[in-house]
């Protein structure tokens, strides 16, 4: 019961959190320059495309080409840190999907197995927010983008009560799902909780990948940039010792194939009626 009015409680307040409407901030400077200077690269490109139409310069394109060391696909690339910080969020997402799935099937009177559940709680405590939003976000995006002024300055408090809200929720899923079943008292409170973070969330990551951290790169030069992307590496190494992005992955598709949200293919809309 105490549990069930803890759920309860937390649902209530996370509705006070249901302001967060800012305006978009204009691209920066700087970002506008880095896609002009794309374009200069394309038409450059077109360019000596153009002049090696020879034989010589075709099989000195094939050999430069076969000279260069196969890589395997995403693997010996560099990772840029505003990429990596939403490739966290994309894992994210998967685990509000499997939230969302979940609540559905609470309220659907199934019986579930909460061992799915509690794994994709302790993935999001450990990779969201004792990774991403405590070791990355609050030191090093928040403190930079609220500095900077703006809009984008102006949603950082409303961020980090997000993040403390979350850590809330967080708890109480784990506390529920520490029972070993999830008992019928437990199954709306449960399914209310994982709506409220959901529904915060999708919010959250959507304000922080097209305002926050679009500021927080522009605030930055090269140098700094290429220097936070080695920063963010490190620290996932003395977090998880190993590459904690490739391992969350995994985790996740392994609860994903423990619910039957595995194949991407169910989740396509309907052909019209
Ligand atoms: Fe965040
Ligand atoms: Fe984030």
């Amino acid at each position: 019961m105490a549990a069930q009015l803890t759920g309860i409680s937390l649902i209530f307040k996370t509705n006070t959190l249901r302001r967060d409407p800012r305006s978009f901030a204009p691209f920066p400077t700087e970002l506008r320059k880095e896609r002009i200077m794309g374009e200069h690269d394309n038409t450059r490109r077109g360019l000596l495309a153009t002049a090696a139409t020879g034989l010589l310069a075709a099989s000195a394109f094939r050999s430069s080409f076969a000279a260069q060391p196969s890589k395997k696909a995403g693997q010996e690339r560099e990772v840029g840190a505003v990429e990596d910080l939403m490739r966290e969020h994309g894992v994210l997402r998967r685990c509000l999907m499997v939230y969302s799935e979940t609540a559905i099937r609470l309220r659907g009177g199934n019986r579930l197995d909460p061992q799915p559940i509690q794994r994709t709680a302790e993935l999001f405590r450990r990779f969201g927010e004792g990774y991403h939003e405590m070791q990355l976000e609050e030191i090093h995006i928040f403190p930079t983008v609220k500095q900077a002024g703006g809009p984008a300055a102006a949603v950082i408090d409303v961020l980090n009560t997000q993040h403390e809200r979350g850590r809330e929720i967080t708890a109480y899923i784990l506390q529920v799902v520490a029972k070993g079943s999830i008992e019928t008292s437990d199954a709306e409170p449960l399914a209310q909780a994982f709506e409220s973070f959901v529904r915060m969330y999708r919010a959250h990551a959507a304000r922080e990948d097209t305002v926050v951290f679009p500021v927080w790169k522009a605030s930055l030069s090269e140098r700094q940039l290429h220097e936070m992307g080695e920063r963010f590496e490190d620290i996932e190494r003395q977090t998880f010792g190993h590459d904690g992005f490739e391992d969350a992955v995994k985790q996740i598709s392994h609860v994903e194939e423990a619910l039957g949200l595995a194949d991407l293919a169910q989740f396509t809309a309907p052909p019209k009626a």
